[in-house]
């Protein structure tokens, strides 16, 4: 007999059914908990609430483990690239090599973006934040694809419509960088691969050539960000997707939930933390007394996760690549021994190890960016792109579900009880 969860309320017992998935996750299902029994749960933050039952990722907080369709991130982030990962992340499989040409051939014809696009993208001026413009112009893209509008889409439209989103908005993240540094464009070559595609199109010229290990490096930073379950801006991807939002719409949810610094905004945060901290004589045990006092709104950027609470097994691997990144590059980082100096002095303080904060992919992603010439404030905008394959399955997994509702949370009133209306004169 499947277990049961017995909740006691009024006087009266209440059955609620107990579900589990394959890696024996338990949930109290709580779907008729309303109608049965007239009470909703209260969960700010979701701290305690499951929003789906998904196939796509695993994530285990306790044990530090990830797993895209049960592959090990680090197996993914070793042996896989992007491209791949993507398409295991949206159709559930490792592909062929037929089914993997065939989906960069999909995401290949959108190699370009429509003039209006480049237009609208023409009219930011250069200072502008690349999350604001990068929203907008993914945003746009819904008024050159009427043919993406109407949902439900059929699924050979959805793959359309997720290959186009894959591809273009690398390409509109390439553009607007490039005119910050008043360069002419580069088109996209596919056959780069997608990351020495993005790394010429934001570089190239001047006999600029893609480094193969560089590329490989930014593809294994993109897989380590392709997919994280349901947090914020997968959430918001969900939320607004379930009233069927077109997919533009839909991804623009999650690159502005993303553009918070509590979430993504996170690695150009930690960047700017550590350049305060040396601007002021590097002095961090003065930053990590600043984070820990609770009259000071200052925090440990980079440091903490709501799921992690041993270690991101992302930060993990991204500190070692970024060992060897910087090496490759030549590159000595004064910012990076900073980090070094906060994350020891951080691991071995009370403060930190009583609440379980440790260094999560945040932490060092940065200084990689920053040795690859990525300015700061495109940060964030790198890692959208290593997240879309994730938002994208995470949306079509949720189109795929018959049963899938509108998302549409209650709430327990606290404002005023029934008043009359008083008119002006008489307040
Ligand atoms: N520096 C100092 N104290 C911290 C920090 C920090 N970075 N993070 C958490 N705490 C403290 C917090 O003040 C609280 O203390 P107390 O119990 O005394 O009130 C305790 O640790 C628990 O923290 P919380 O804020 O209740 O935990 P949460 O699960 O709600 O928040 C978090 C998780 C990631 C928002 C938070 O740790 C944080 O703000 N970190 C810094 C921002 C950051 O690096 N974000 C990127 C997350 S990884 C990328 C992604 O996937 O989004």
């Amino acid at each position: 007999m499947s277990k049961q969860a017995v909740l006691e309320l009024d006087g009266k017992k209440f059955e609620l059914p107990v579900i589990e998935g394959t890696e024996g996750e338990l949930a109290i299902d709580i779907r008729e908990l309303r109608a049965k029994t007239g009470y909703i749960t209260l969960d700010n933050g979701y701290m305690n609430t499951g929003s789906c039952e998904s196939k796509i990722t695993f994530l285990d907080g306790e044990n530090g483990i990830l797993r895209y369709r049960g592959y090990p991130i680090e197996q993914l982030a070793e042996k896989s690239t992007f491209m791949e990962t993507s398409y295991l992340l949206t159709f559930g499989e490792l592909p062929t090599k037929q089914q993997l040409e065939n989906f960069k051939g999909d995401i290949s014809s959108y190699s370009s973006i429509p003039h209006g696009v480049k237009k609208i993208l023409d009219q930011f001026p250069t200072t502008a934040h690349p999350m604001g413009v990068v929203a907008s112009a993914t945003a746009s893209l819904s008024g050159f694809n009427p043919e993406f509008l109407n949902m439900p889409l059929p699924p050979e439209t959805r793959i359309k419509a997720i290959a186009q989103v894959i591809s273009q908005i690398k390409i509109i993240a390439a553009y607007f960088y490039r005119r910050t540094v008043h360069k002419d464009f580069i088109e996209s070559k596919p056959e780069l691969g997608w990351s020495g595609d993005f790394l010429n199109m934001m570089f190239g010229g001047d006999g600029y050539k893609v480094d193969p290990e560089i590329a490989k490096a930014l593809d294994t930073l993109l897989i380590l960000h392709a997919d994280h379950e349901q947090n914020c801006s997968t959430s918001a991807v969900r939320l607004v997707g379930s009233s069927q939002a077109n997919i533009f719409a839909v991804i623009v949810g999650g690159i502005d939930a993303l553009w918070g610094q509590l979430h993504g905004g996170a690695n150009q945060a930690v960047l700017e933390m550590l350049e305060l901290i040396k601007k002021d004589g590097g002095d961090y045990k003065k930053f990590l007394a600043k984070a820990k006092d609770k009259n000071d709104p200052f925090k440990l950027m980079g440091f903490g996760h709501r799921v992690y609470k041993n270690f991101d097994p992302r930060a993990t691997i991204i500190k070692k690549a970024c060992d060897t990144i910087l090496a490759k590059l030549g590159v000595v980082d004064p910012l990076l021994d900073i980090a070094r100096g906060l994350e020891e002095a951080a691991l071995s303080d009370d403060y930190f190890k009583e609440r379980n904060l440790y260094p999560n992919v945040d932490f060092y992603s940065g200084i990689i960016y920053r040795a690859l010439g990525i300015p700061t404030n495109m940060f964030t905008v790198m890692f959208v792109l290593g997240r879309i394959p994730g938002w994208l399955s995470q949306w079509k997994e949720m189109r795929e579900d018959p049963a899938q509702k509108i998302a549409r949370p209650r709430q327990i009133y606290t404002g005023a009880n029934a008043r009359d209306y008083v008119s002006i004169d008489k307040r």
